[in-house]
């Protein structure tokens, strides 16, 4: 005999107008597709109800459902009805913060205080226990918005490792901007799960990676760390490079710290640290493309060409060039790369 199985819809725990609204503010972030904010947001739906059934399981989201948590939470009155209309009470965040020990998420009021952090990835705590426990609840999954993706074992020209300048894959320049990096020494400032640094130590150059978010340096770590001469480092950049009596050849920031920090701020100090001739690059959104800030996002330094130019002579470099690389057909939004050389 047969169970029949049930599947719960997200779209049953808010009202059709609230959905729109929710995905209409997901869709601030040109990187998310009509259906991609569809995905995430009934995806955070069931992250939320899963949470609110079940006060004594610890979950954690992924990267993506908490990108629409935050965004739902922020839209505070329809968070604050749908929490309490289904769950009777008020649906905490814990963010983390660098450094300490991470709150739990999504719990009651009285376990907001233990760890929430997977002792061993260093990862939001437990995503297997957390897609296992949403299943249970009886919904879907969709993969591509809750679950990681496995880091892909080639790119499309079939090399193990490669640097990507922009946020699509495949895309644009690749290393020979920065010219020859053999016998360099790179530092890279917000450096994820170190691939773009890991494929300039493959070609000969000494690497030091820098992310203020502890998991990453873990998962870097765990991907990269049998390659000699490659460091990573969970730092604030700007504290990193106060600190540091290293000087670098290159300094290299894809979406990274050089976009989150006060360029007033961080680049004398990035300059400082730099040998002259050597060469500064970076990459972000180019302006006008954000529309408003997506919800989970903290202030980003977009710039014109020209403001970066007089932003980077005024702190010690000269030879900007800002190049705009267009993004891949269907795509929005394209991709601003900086260089500059320490004058
Ligand atoms: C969008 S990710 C890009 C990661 C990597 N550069 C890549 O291309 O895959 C931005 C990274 O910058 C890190 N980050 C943001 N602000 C930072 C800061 N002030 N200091 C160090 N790392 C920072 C974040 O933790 C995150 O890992």
């Amino acid at each position: 005999m047969s169970t029949a199985v049930v599947i719960r819809d997200p779209k049953a725990y808010v009202t059709p107008d609230v959905w729109e609204r929710e995905v209409a503010l997901l869709l601030r972030n040109p990187e998310n597709t009509r259906e991609l904010a569809d995905a995430k947001f009934g995806q955070a739906i069931a992250y939320l109800v899963t949470c609110g059934e079940n006060p004594d399981l610890l979950m954690g989201p992924s990267e993506q459902v908490d990108e629409a948590w935050h965004s739902f939470m922020l839209d505070s009155i329809p968070y604050h009805h749908f929490t309490s209309r289904h769950f009777g009470r008020y649906i905490h965040h814990v963010p983390e913060l660098p450094g300490t020990t991470a709150g739990v998420q999504c719990v009651s009021d009285d376990k907001a205080k233990q760890d929430g952090h997977d002792r061993k990835s260093g990862g939001p705590l437990v995503l297997e226990q957390t897609i296992k426990a949403i299943k249970a609840a009886g919904f879907e999954i969709d993969a591509d918005s809750v679950e990681s993706k496995p880091r892909r074992t080639v790119n499309a020209k079939g090399e193990t490792t490669w640097l990507n300048w922009t946020q699509y894959a495949d895309h644009g320049p690749n290393e020979s901007v920065l010219g020859p990096v053999a016998g360099r020494r790179v530092l890279e400032l917000g450096s994820g799960s170190g691939g773009n640094l890991a494929h300039l130590v493959t070609l000969g150059a000494t690497g030091q990676g820098v992310d203020i978010a502890p998991a990453r340096e873990t998962v870097a770590r765990e991907r990269w760390g049998n390659l000699p001469g490659l460091e990573f480092r969970t730092a604030e950049a700007t504290a990193f490079l106060k600190e540091t009596d290293e000087t670098f050849d290159v300094v290299l920031s894809i979406f990274g710290a050089v976009w989150f920090v006060d360029p007033d701020t961080l680049l004398p100090l990035i300059r400082s640290r730099m040998a002259p001739g050597g060469i500064l690059a970076f990459s972000h959104l180019p302006p006008g493309s954000q529309g408003p800030k997506p919800a989970k996002a903290g202030l980003r330094h977009d710039r014109t060409p020209d403001e970066w130019a007089r932003i980077l002579t005024g702190h010690g470099f000269s030879d900007v060039c800002v190049s705009l690389i267009d993004p891949p057909e269907g795509r929005y939004a394209g991709t601003m790369l900086v260089c500059a050389l320490a004058a």
